[in-house]
C-alpha cells in the first residue's frame, strides 16, 4: 500500500468530499497544515471544489508529471529513490548519463515532460512530444560482465509490458527484443546503453519511451503507419504518473527475481508476452537477410530462429520483421 499522504486520502474517492478535520485526523497534522498542502497542491495544477461542512473533493487533477505526485504514486524501495522531473532536454539518456557519472545510485530515475533530440535503437531518433509520454531514463548498475546486459533489456521489456496491461487493460506484446506493440504498432521502445571498463559494466542507462497520450494527427506523417500510442489505442487518457509508478514498481520485482534466480524465470515471461515467438521472421546477417520460425530465446537472451533442417540460429543484436 502506498503511504497515507493527502493527496491520497483525497484520491481514494475521487467523487467524495473528505473534510479538513478528517485529513487532520488521519494525518495527525493541524488544520492550518491541512490547508497549505491544498495549497501547495494548487500550485501543482489541482483545482478543488470546497464546500463548507462537507471539505474538499478534486475536481482537476493536472496532466503534468510532478515529484509530489509521482512519489505519492510510487510503493518501491530502490527504483526511484532519486527521482527528476526535467521540462525539457535533448534527452533524459544523457541526463542520467551525467549523473550516473557523478555516482548516482542505482534506481536513479530521470524523466523529461519532452526531449529535443530523444534517441531511438540504431541510430534512429525518437519522436517525444511534450506532456504527451512517458521518456524516462534508469541508472542501473548491475554487478555482471557486458554479454548479460541484453538480458537486462529483455526484463526492462517485461516490466514495461506487465505495467502497460495491468493499468490499461489492454493486449499489449513484446517484439523481439524490446519493442512492444499494440495492433502491430509500435507503443514504447527500449534502450539499454552500458558504459564497460575492464569488461566490467560501470553502469547501465535503461531508456523507456512509450506513447502514452498522442493523438494519431499528432505523429508526424513517417510514423503514422508503425507507431500508435495508448490513448489512441483505448480512447482513454492514460495517467502517466500511475503508469511510471506500476513501471518501477514491475521493475524493482523483477531485478529483484534476476538477482536471486537469474534470467530463466525473466527468459519464461518475455515468452509468456512475446509476439515474436512461434512467429517466421526475417533477420540480417553478415550474409545478407535470413528467415526462419522464430522459437525461443537461449540463456544469453539471444533469439534463437529455426532456419530449418535443425538449423537453430541465435540473433542477437539488430531488429527482426514479422
Ligand atoms: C527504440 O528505438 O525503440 C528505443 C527508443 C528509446 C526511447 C527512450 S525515451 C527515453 C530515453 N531517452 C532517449 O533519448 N531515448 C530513450
Amino acid at each position: 500500500m502506498a503511504e497515507e499522504t493527502l493527496l491520497n486520502i483525497l484520491l481514494e474517492d475521487p467523487n467524495g468530499f473528505v473534510s479538513g478535520e478528517e485529513m487532520s485526523r488521519r494525518l495527525s497534522i493541524s488544520r492550518t497544515a491541512v490547508w497549505k498542502q491544498i495549497n501547495k497542491l494548487r500550485t501543482l495544477g489541482y483545482e478543488f471544489e470546497a464546500v463548507s461542512n462537507k471539505g474538499y473533493r478534486i475536481l482537476i487533477k493536472p496532466d503534468n508529471l510532478d515529484k509530489l505526485t509521482l512519489n505519492n504514486a510510487l510503493n518501491t524501495v530502490m527504483m526511484g529513490s532519486v527521482l527528476e522531473i526535467i521540462k525539457s532536454t535533448v534527452s533524459t539518456q544523457e541526463e542520467a548519463r551525467q549523473r550516473a557519472e557523478l555516482g548516482a545510485p542505482e534506481g536513479t530515475v530521470i524523466i523529461a515532460e519532452e526531449q529535443t533530440g530523444g534517441k531511438g535503437r540504431l541510430g534512429r531518433k525518437w519522436f517525444s512530444p511534450y506532456g504527451k509520454g512517458i521518456w524516462m531514463s534508469l541508472v542501473l548498475r548491475p554487478q555482471q560482465p557486458l554479454e548479460f546486459t541484453s538480458q537486462l533489456t529483455l526484463l526492462t521489456g517485461v516490466a514495461v509490458c506487465r505495467a502497460i496491461r495491468k493499468r490499461t487493460g489492454l493486449d499489449v506484446g513484446i517484439k523481439w527484443p524490446n519493442d512492444i506493440l499494440m495492433n502491430q504498432r509500435k507503443v514504447c521502445g527500449i534502450l539499454l546503453e552500458s558504459t564497460v571498463e575492464d569488461k566490467v559494466v560501470r553502469y547501465c542507462i535503461a531508456g523507456i519511451g512509450i506513447s502514452v497520450n498522442i493523438d494519431r494527427e499528432e505523429y508526424p506523417e513517417d510514423l503514422r503507419d508503425i507507431a500508435t500510442s495508448l490513448k489512441a489505442e483505448s480512447g482513454a487518457t492514460v495517467d502517466r504518473s500511475l503508469l511510471i509508478a506500476a513501471i518501477l514498481e514491475e521493475f524493482e520485482t523483477l531485478y529483484q527475481l534476476y538477482a536471486q534466480e537469474g534470467f530463466l524465470p525473466i527468459a519464461s515471461l518475455w515468452e509468456a508476452l512475446s509476439v515474436t515467438i512461434n512467429q517466421e521472421v526475417v533477420f540480417n546477417t553478415t550474409q545478407g537477410l535470413r528467415e526462419g520460425l522464430a522459437v525461443g530465446l537461449d540463456p544469453s537472451g539471444a533469439l534463437l530462429v529455426d532456419t530449418g533442417m535443425g538449423n537453430i540460429v541465435p540473433v542477437i543484436s539488430g531488429d527482426v520483421k514479422l
